[in-house]
């Protein structure tokens, strides 16, 4: 079984991103378990704590350490990605040389109501992640452009949005193994 460990960058109750995570979990392979990582609690990272992080901080990190793979599903705020995403990568950086990052496989996706789906968000994402060693999956991309019909009250999706959800967690499946 491959474990994959996915973070939520929306605490909205109605998040379109909750939504296409809980599409991807859906149309993932039998083979492939996809499990959030809940970020909401996390306290705003500061360089103290790398002495001794609060418990709430070390339980996110044992999690994201357990996992084979990362997911980060997240919206964009102001053509960046938001600060919650930014806070949880800042903690599994530390301290220096301890962190989680090194190594872990990451994908990035998103829905947005915007054109573009949330390309602007994750295009910096790819910019700064990469440096701090992870292993990013370069395709294919799962940026959403989310209108009232992409997303239905019972969890699923629109044909076309249902069928990209699918080949993109098979593919990140299949990345995670490699
Ligand atoms: C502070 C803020 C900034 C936003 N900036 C963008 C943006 O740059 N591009 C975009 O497509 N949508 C933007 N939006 C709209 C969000 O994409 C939209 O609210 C979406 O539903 C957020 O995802 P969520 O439902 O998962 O929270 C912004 C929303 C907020 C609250």
């Amino acid at each position: 079984m491959v474990n994959i460990g996915y973070i939520v960058g929306s605490f909205a109750q109605d998040s379109i991103n909750r939504k296409l995570a809980g599409v991807l979990v859906d149309q993932a392979p039998a083979h492939a378990e996809l499990t959030e990582i809940d970020i909401t609690a996390l306290p705003i990272y500061d360089r103290h704590m790398d002495k001794d992080f609060p418990q709430v901080l070390r339980d996110f990190k044992d999690e994201v350490a357990q996992v084979d793979g990362l997911l980060i599903v997240s919206p964009e705020h102001n053509q960046s990605f938001p600060a919650a995403v930014k806070n949880a990568v800042d903690v599994l950086s530390r301290p220096p040389k301890q962190g989680q990052l090194a190594g872990l496989k990451l994908g990035i996706a998103g829905a947005s109501p915007g054109r573009f789906g949330t390309i602007n968000g994750q295009s910096q994402i790819r910019q700064f992640l990469p440096p701090l060693g992870v292993e990013l999956m370069g395709r294919p991309l799962l940026a959403v452009h989310a209108t009232a019909e992409t997303f239905n009250d019972d969890g699923t999706a629109d044909p076309q949005t249902t069928r990209r959800a699918r080949a993109y967690v098979e593919a990140f499946t299949e990345f995670v193994q490699s």
